[in-house]
């Protein structure tokens, strides 16, 4: 039997957190480190901490998803992060970050060199979790649209599960795009947080 010595776990570690994308700043945001103020940022944490235990039992269902959805500045990306964070620290399970816009611009800016564009979008489909940080910021174009539902409906047939982050609310995501708006509610139906109105814009306090 081959043990593996300290320093190639260590390496391996290593790998796994920077394939990850996740930066050490970004790791700072714990589950500890949000502070709920009412019942909604309660109910937030809450559902993050319930999804992430359950996680072993729902991995494999249609369920098996958590969305963040609606006001600025309300936590999503923290509670996103926190969730990423303790996936790969106490579970090892490699999830990706990706940062929506800026992935999604560097898709298209690739657009014509194919082995590359398949490379990027399989990273996404493929993760084991992926993470989609503040889809939809900004204004999308059909290319956009054309791309996210390759990777959400690749993930969707796949029973990959996701971490979405959105200013859209449930209803806003699937007038906007219904095809990838109702694949991500069924997905994420059971861990579904909604935040709403400036009061909960951690920002302004
Ligand atoms: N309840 C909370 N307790 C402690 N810190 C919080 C809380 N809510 C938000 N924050 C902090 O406020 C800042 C904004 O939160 P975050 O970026 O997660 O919001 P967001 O909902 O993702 O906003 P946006 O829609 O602009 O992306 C972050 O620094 C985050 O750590
Ligand atoms: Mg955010």
């Amino acid at each position: 039997m081959v043990i593996p010595c300290k320093c190639q776990e260590l390496e391996k570690v290593k790998r796994v957190w920077k394939s990850s994308g996740i930066n050490s700043e970004q790791a700072k945001h714990t589950f500890a480190g949000y502070k709920p103020y009412n019942g909604i940022t309660q109910l937030a944490k809450e559902t993050a901490i319930k999804y992430y235990k359950d996680f072993g039992d729902i991995k494999e269902t249609r369920q098996n998803s958590i969305a963040f959805l609606g006001q600025v500045g309300s936590g999503k990306t923290h509670l996103s992060i926190a969730l990423a964070v303790n996936f790969l620290e106490n579970k090892k399970i490699p999830a990706i970050y990706m940062p929506y816009r800026d992935t999604i611009t560097s898709i298209k800016q690739n657009m014509l060199d194919k082995e590359y564009y398949v490379k990027q979008l399989s990273r996404y489909q493929l993760a084991k979790i992926l993470l989609i940080d503040d889809l939809f910021k900004g204004k999308v174009t059909e290319s956009d649209f054309n791309i996210m539902f390759e990777i959400i409906n690749y993930r969707y047939l796949n029973y990959l599960p996701i971490i979405v982050s959105s200013e859209f609310t449930a209803d806003r995501l699937l007038d906007f795009d219904e095809a990838v708006g109702s694949r991500i509610i069924q997905m994420c139906k059971d861990y579904m947080v909604q935040i709403e109105g400036k009061d909960n814009n951690y920002r302004l306090k």
